[in-house]
This record gives C-alpha cells, structure tokens and sequence, in this order.
C-alpha cells in the first residue's frame, strides 16, 4: 500500500466530489454512498482484506489466470491483491449496479474490472467454473447459507475459493453469520480446507476465513 496510499485517498475524495454533484440528477445515487464508499476503505476493511490476500497468496500458482470476487463492492480487496503484484485479471461482481459505476471511478489497476451481477452464478457458468479460477467472497454472511451451500457443491474440484464470514449478528443485513470458526466450515461444502483462522475486530464481532478447494 505503500505506493497505492496517497492515489487511492486521492481517487476517494474525488469520488466523493462527483457522488455529490451526481446526486442532484440521479435517482439512483444517494448520499449514503458518501458513508458506504467510506465504509468499504476503513481500517477493518483493510485489515480484513489484506489478511485474506497475505493467506490466498500463498496457494496463488501460475496456474490460475483469474481471480473473480463476488460481492466485490467498491474494490478493496482487488486493489490490494494487484498492490501486492497479481497481475492476471480480476473481476469484481455485485448485485448493486451503482458498485461498478463508483468502483470503476476508484480504479488504480488496468487488470482489475467490475461487473454487475449475481456472482454465485461463476459456479453454474462453464467458462467461469473453472481449475483456473481463484473465488473470492468476503461478503458471505451477506448471502444466504443454503444458496451458497449449493452452487459452491457445484464448484470446479481445482478451483481454489477464499471465503470470510463473521458472527456479527446484529447487522440487518447479515443473513448468514456463523457462532464459530467451526460452525462457518461446516455450512461449507469444501472438501479440501488449506487454511482457516478467526481475527478478532475491536472487541466488536470474529471475522472468519477460509481458503480451500
Ligand atoms: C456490504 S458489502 C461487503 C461486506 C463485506 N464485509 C466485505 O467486505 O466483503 C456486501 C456486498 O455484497 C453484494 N452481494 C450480496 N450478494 C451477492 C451476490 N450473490 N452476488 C454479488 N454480489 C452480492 C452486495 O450487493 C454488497 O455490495
């Protein structure tokens, strides 16, 4: 981040400057993203994400050509993955089609794009469900557990996943959130587990990660 810092805090000011202006002739862009743009860059943000690239690195081979992360928001991980020197394509998908207009506004890396979609359909799509593709979704406690539960059991056998979820119940929109470590590997069909470790943020809630296959 060394060299990303000061850009990306420049990138971040001017889009707050433009979801300002856009926000007098858009319906769809509101000053809540203000805070949710803020949000996505916090410092547990950060934290959260550079610990699951420092752990993925370490099964990132020549072999994957691609890394695609679902529930990508505005970027951060993708940023800090390509900081760090993955050069291969990275695509963030989402649900929210305003997360591709500002995440594109944010962007520092020519490799890195957005999409907007429903990314739990990488597993049922043949050119995605690949041994080539690394998964990212650092959002699952954003997505239902039986849904994800079953189009990862369709996931590529080779195909190489990062997954974090937590036990922060008290966000409305945290549908699936886990008591345990233990209890977030189980909900998952993986049949090989290569690292799985619990942070613990300001006392607040455990952040949950596994990396497998
Ligand atoms: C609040 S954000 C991210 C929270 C999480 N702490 C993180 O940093 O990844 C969750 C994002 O996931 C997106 N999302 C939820 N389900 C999704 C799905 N099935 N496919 C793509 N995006 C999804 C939402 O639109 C939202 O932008």
């Amino acid at each position: 981040m060394e060299y990303m810092t000061p850009l990306i805090y420049q990138k971040i000011i001017k889009t707050l400057s433009y979801i300002y202006s856009k926000s007098a002739v858009d319906e769809k862009i509101d000053l809540f993203r203000f805070k949710d743009v803020l949000d996505s860059y916090s410092e547990g943000q950060y934290e959260s994400k550079l610990w699951a690239v420092k752990e993925l690195e370490k099964h990132i081979t020549e072999a994957y050509n691609t890394c695609l992360i679902i529930g990508g928001w505005y970027g951060l991980f993708s940023h800090i993955l390509c900081d760090r020197g993955f050069e291969k394509k990275v695509k963030n998908i989402d649900l929210d089609p305003v997360c591709r207009m500002i995440g594109k506004k944010l962007c520092l890396f020519d490799n890195i794009d957005f999409e907007t979609g429903d990314g739990l359909n990488i597993f049922t799509n043949e050119k995605r469900n690949r041994k080539s593709k690394i998964v990212v979704c650092t959002a699952c406690e954003h997505i239902d557990s039986e849904e994800l539960y079953f189009y990862l059991n369709h996931k590529n056998k080779d195909m190489l996943v990062c997954l974090q979820s937590n036990n922060y119940y008290e966000v409305d929109s945290h549908i699936n959130c886990h008591d345990s470590l233990q209890d977030f590997i189980k909900s998952l069909p993986l049949k090989t587990i290569l690292y799985s470790g619990t942070k613990r943020y300001k006392d607040d809630y455990d952040r949950f990660m596994v990396i497998g296959k």
